[in-house]
């Protein structure tokens, strides 16, 4: 590995805005990026409190950041900051990346559905004409809902609240609705399950999938986004019937590759030594 170049008149600087954000492991993945490609540059976390979300990122801009990365609660004030959506932050009402552009306009980008898509397809698993089963209705599944619709596949999804999901259809042409309490009657059609929902994550107590994986057909591929634990109990479930299985470790990794790009100027590396630093830390954080 390059030796890490100091800090100096010309690093390169970016971060993370989120309250809290003390959690968030971007700070880990990008710096390691920077490192490995020698690259002059920082990613810092930056604790922003509602309410200062403008002025923070005015004074980011001004102060020679490249852009940022936006986490919760500050994806909506993000979408409307922007001066320039690209088409994937239009489709899934949200910003997760703003980039600061050298003529001073700010572009905001969504790159979790196409982190979603390229994760599942670093696996080897090819979603294009596909039908696919998505539980959930939030964020998460808004912006995988629209790079599935983009790549051909067929869209159905179940939400516990189906008001949200109708919300979801509406602005998105070409969503199926299935009510939650029926969402396992579309498991033997469908070649691809992804929990969007929160059902399984550390620290989210109850909550339970309405089907059991019997009625799945043999080529499901089940995927989970969250990824805390990284083999929660319907990756678990999905294993012991054969299917095949995709974590969501490897999705927070893609989504931040459009933003070291844009903002580095350099290729991140996805290989699996990144996955391991942030496996890693992960588990050393529930060890406690
Ligand atoms: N791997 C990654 O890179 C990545 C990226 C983004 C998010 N995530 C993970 O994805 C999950 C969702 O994130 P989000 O931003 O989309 O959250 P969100 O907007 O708050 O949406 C949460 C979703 O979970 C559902 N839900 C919560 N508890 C439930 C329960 N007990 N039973 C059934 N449904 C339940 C909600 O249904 P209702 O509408 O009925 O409340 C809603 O559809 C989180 O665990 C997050 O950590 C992972």
């Amino acid at each position: 590995m390059e030796q890490r170049p100091r800090i100096d008149g010309h690093t390169l600087l970016a971060g993370v805005i989120g309250w809290p954000v003390a959690h968030s492991r971007s700070p880990l993945m990008h710096n390691f990026w920077l490192e490995k490609s020698g690259v002059n540059g920082v990613y810092v976390p930056l604790p922003v409190a509602p309410g200062q979300f403008e002025t923070a990122v005015h004074g980011l801009r001004a102060a020679g950041f490249r852009g940022v990365n936006v986490t919760i609660p500050h994806k909506e004030a993000a979408y409307r900051i922007v001066d320039r959506l690209d088409r994937s932050a239009e489709r899934s009402g949200s910003v997760n990346t703003l980039v600061f552009a050298e003529n001073g306009t700010i572009e905001g980008y969504s790159t979790d559905g196409d982190g979603f898509v390229a994760n599942v397809e670093a696996h080897g698993i090819e979603v294009a004409g596909g039908r696919a089963l998505l539980l959930g209705a939030g964020g998460a599944a808004r912006a995988i809902a629209a790079s599935l619709l983009d790549r051909g596949v067929k869209v159905i999804v179940a939400n516990r609240t189906r008001a949200r999901a109708q919300v979801l259809a509406a602005s998105l042409d070409g969503i199926e609705l299935i009510d939650w309490e029926q969402a396992g009657q579309a498991l033997p059609s469908c070649t691809l399950l992804v929990n969007t929902t929160s059902i399984g994550m550390e620290g989210v107590a109850g909550g339970a999938f309405p089907f059991s994986l019997e009625q799945a057909s043999p080529d499901l591929v089940v995927c989970d986004i969250v990824y805390v634990p990284r083999q929660t109990a319907l990756l678990e479930q999905a294993a012991a019937r054969g299917l095949r299985t995709v974590d969501g470790l490897g999705m927070l990794i893609h989504q931040a590759g459009e933003g070291f790009r844009k903002w580095f100027g350099a290729v991140p590396d996805m290989g699996p030594e990144v996955e391991a630093l942030l496996d890693a830390d992960l588990r050393r954080a529930r060890a406690g």
